[in-house]
């Protein structure tokens, strides 16, 4: 019978707070095995360049909380060419690795799913990204930290809007996915959202969000109003949205973009749990012989969902949070 010696880990893509935690959870769930782990740095990079060093029940001891990721993560453009993708097969080898884990995001997938088309080691995926664009997981890790960390820092506009009932545009993360958007949107009271899955049409962007701020202007008197919009709704950004608005149609706005701030700080513990759930049942379905899969959980059961299909762009935002919204705007 095949006996799993030697787990390898990386994490790829956007960082997101909580990989740390899935870092820890798969060392000791590991070593609860007797399986040593390798962890390689900067994503697959890493792999490519064969820099990596052992994980132990020592270094990755009270790392849960912190935010960033232990391995570093980068993106790593040569995955796209083959003999890259060899590369990381020889590496594997060399390090008589049995089993790879992948921590990142959709891209990170795709790569994982290719290098799983020219080697019989196993590779298992973990959801993490603040951006909750993963299909096969209602939670991404990191989406529920950097969803706290958005919010914290609109509650604080809020103040300041208030004071001096200003209207403000806040960018926050999501890359093409309004998730974070929505969450953040609708927990911060915000008068306007803006993300990809309204599918508005770009032409009317500006003169839907001036209708609303005329008319909520009318109804409300001088009052604060805060337009949640998820990044790359507005081609040009939010700067550019404020501007235009300011200038050329006269309503006064500021800007604000949240930017990389959310994918830093501690993480929640809601991040936490999810990957050292994730974390660990990835090891143990390495263990029990799967490959080419992401562990993930949906309706609190844990899952295994094929790499290939994590990326396909299917999931929804939350409907009933999305109807509560329009409701609120007509
Ligand atoms: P994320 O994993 O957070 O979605 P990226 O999309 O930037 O982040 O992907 C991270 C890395 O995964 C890329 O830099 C690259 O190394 C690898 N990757 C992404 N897409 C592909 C692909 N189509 N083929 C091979 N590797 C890929
Ligand atoms: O995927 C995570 C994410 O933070 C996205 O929300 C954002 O669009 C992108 O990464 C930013 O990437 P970079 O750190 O390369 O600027």
């Amino acid at each position: 019978m095949f006996v799993m010696k030697t787990i390898g880990i990386i994490t790829s893509g956007g960082d997101a707070p909580g990989m740390n935690a899935a870092i820890h959870s798969i060392v000791t769930t590991a070593s609860f095995h007797n399986i040593q782990c390798i962890g390689f740095e900067r994503g697959y990079n890493g792999l490519i360049d064969d820099i990596h060093h052992d994980l132990t029940l020592t270094n990755v001891k009270h790392i849960s909380h912190l935010g960033g990721t232990i391995l570093k993560s980068a993106r790593c453009p040569r995955m796209l060419e083959q003999k890259f993708r060899n590369q990381v097969i020889e590496t594997l080898i060399n390090n008589s690795i049995d089993g790879l884990i992948v921590i990142g995001g959709d891209g990170s997938f795709q790569g994982a799913h290719l290098l799983s088309q020219i080697t019989d080691i196993p590779i298992i995926g973990v959801p993490g990204t603040i951006d909750n664009d993963i299909d096969g997981s209602d939670y991404t890790i990191g989406f529920d930290t950097a969803s706290n960390t958005a919010l914290d820092a609109i509650d604080k506009i809020r103040d300041t809007a208030d004071a001096f009932e200003r209207i403000f545009i806040i960018e926050v993360m999501g890359r093409h996915s309004g998730q974070l958007a929505l969450n953040v949107g609708i927990a911060a009271e915000a008068e306007q959202i803006i993300c990809p899955e309204m599918a508005i049409d770009p032409h009317l962007i500006v003169q839907n969000i001036a209708q609303h701020i005329n008319s909520y202007l009318t109804d409300n008197g001088h009052a604060s109003y805060i337009i949640v919009a998820a990044e790359n709704t507005y081609p040009d950004g939010a700067l550019a949205l404020a501007e235009l608005l300011t200038k050329q149609i006269g309503i006064e706005c500021r800007a604000s973009v949240l930017g990389h701030m959310q994918r830093g700080g501690l993480a929640s513990c809601a991040d936490r749990t999810l990957a050292t759930k994730l974390g660990a049942f990835a090891v143990e379905s390495l263990i029990s012989g799967y490959n080419n899969v992401m562990s993930g959980q949906v309706n609190g059961q844990l899952t295994l969902t094929e790499l290939e299909k994590t990326g396909l762009g299917t999931k929804q935002v939350d409907p009933y949070l999305l109807n509560i919204y329009t409701n609120k705007l007509n």
